[in-house]
């Protein structure tokens, strides 16, 4: 869990300068209290899932991946798109974010298109990279980035695994960057056996060199999570970028994915994050708690007794 003396404490402050996500309708007396709460969507291409999720006003907004579209039962183009496009209905006004597949730069751009033409609600994920394909353009993922933001269309940068990656994708124009705190925990208790310090990487600078007879620099592959146990390293990556955010005074929103657990919510909470994504059995038992159900129980029998 995040100390708070690692919390950055100016967190609010960019928050507040942005648009209010709970605001007061006109003419109400009372003003919502949470008005700069943080977005909560859900992580799933499910409708079934999304619908009591949105009816219960848990969610305003949703995220998609083709991996997600399949489980939702998705075999084919037509199917897919046809489950992207109920979803992008159902939820709109909402935010609703499909993901890129193509991986050629015109290729790109007219699915990019053909996905914003789904509805104005429609955020499209473009991943931040070059795709390894270094030796032709590192910078195919932030050059469409930049050609979406210049089309008006808004984008998700998402796979995003360090600070870096995040920045430069809110330089190139990204409304969202996601970094996959889930994924960063996964990949360190698979391979990071022995924890080193100071901060955790998920590769080390030293073994990724550029190719033969490239220059003789490291490759971006530090994610920069800076010190502290590895279980916590995803949820540091995102206050990272959070407190370079609040630096200045960007307004890319920081949208904590790949969630593994309901405790990495209430982390991301605390590390400043804008949007949290989450699968919706997380978001089913978020507001349980067995002591509140004993409690629950309790003051039900007592008040039978009024009835006497
Ligand atoms: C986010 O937009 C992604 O859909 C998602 O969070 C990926 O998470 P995973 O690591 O569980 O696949």
């Amino acid at each position: 869990m995040l100390r708070p003396d690692q919390i950055h404490q100016g967190v609010g402050d960019r928050r507040v300068s942005m648009e209010a996500v709970n605001p007061t309708e006109k003419g109400k007396r009372l003003a919502h209290p949470a008005a700069f709460a943080p977005r909560i969507f859900a992580d799933t291409a499910t409708l079934d899932e999304i619908r009591p999720l949105k009816e219960g006003g848990i969610i305003n907004g949703v995220t998609t991946n083709p991996t997600l579209l399949k489980r939702a039962g998705a075999d084919s183009w037509a199917s897919a798109d046809k489950i992207m496009k109920e979803i992008v209905k159902y939820m709109a006004p909402y935010p609703v974010s499909l993901e890129l597949t193509e991986l050629e730069p015109d290729k790109m751009f007219k699915q990019a298109k053909k996905l914003a033409a789904f509805g104005d609600n429609v955020v499209v994920k473009v991943p931040t990279g070059g795709f390894g394909q270094m030796e032709r353009d590192p910078f195919t993922g932030l050059k469409m980035l930049r050609r979406l933001w210049q089309e008006n269309i808004r984008t998700n940068a998402t796979l995003v695994f360090n600070t870096t990656q995040a920045f430069w994708a809110a330089n190139a124009g990204a409304s969202y960057v996601s970094p996959f705190l889930g994924r960063v925990a996964d990949y360190l208790y698979k391979h990071d056996q022995v924890e080193r310090g100071p901060g955790n990487s998920l590769y080390y600078m030293e073994d990724h060199k550029m190719p033969a007879g490239g220059p003789d620099v490291g490759a971006n592959t530090g994610y920069v999570a800076t010190d502290g146990p590895r279980k916590d390293a995803g949820v540091r990556l995102i206050n990272e970028i959070v407190t370079v955010f609040n630096n200045y005074r960007i307004h890319t929103e920081v949208l904590a994915a790949s969630f593994r657990n309901a405790v990495q919510v209430t982390e991301c909470l605390l590390a400043g994050a804008d949007i949290l994504t989450v699968p919706a059995p997380i978001l089913m038992g978020v507001a349980d708690h067995p002591l509140t159900n004993e409690g629950m129980k309790a003051f039900v029998e007592d008040s039978k007794t009024f009835d006497r």
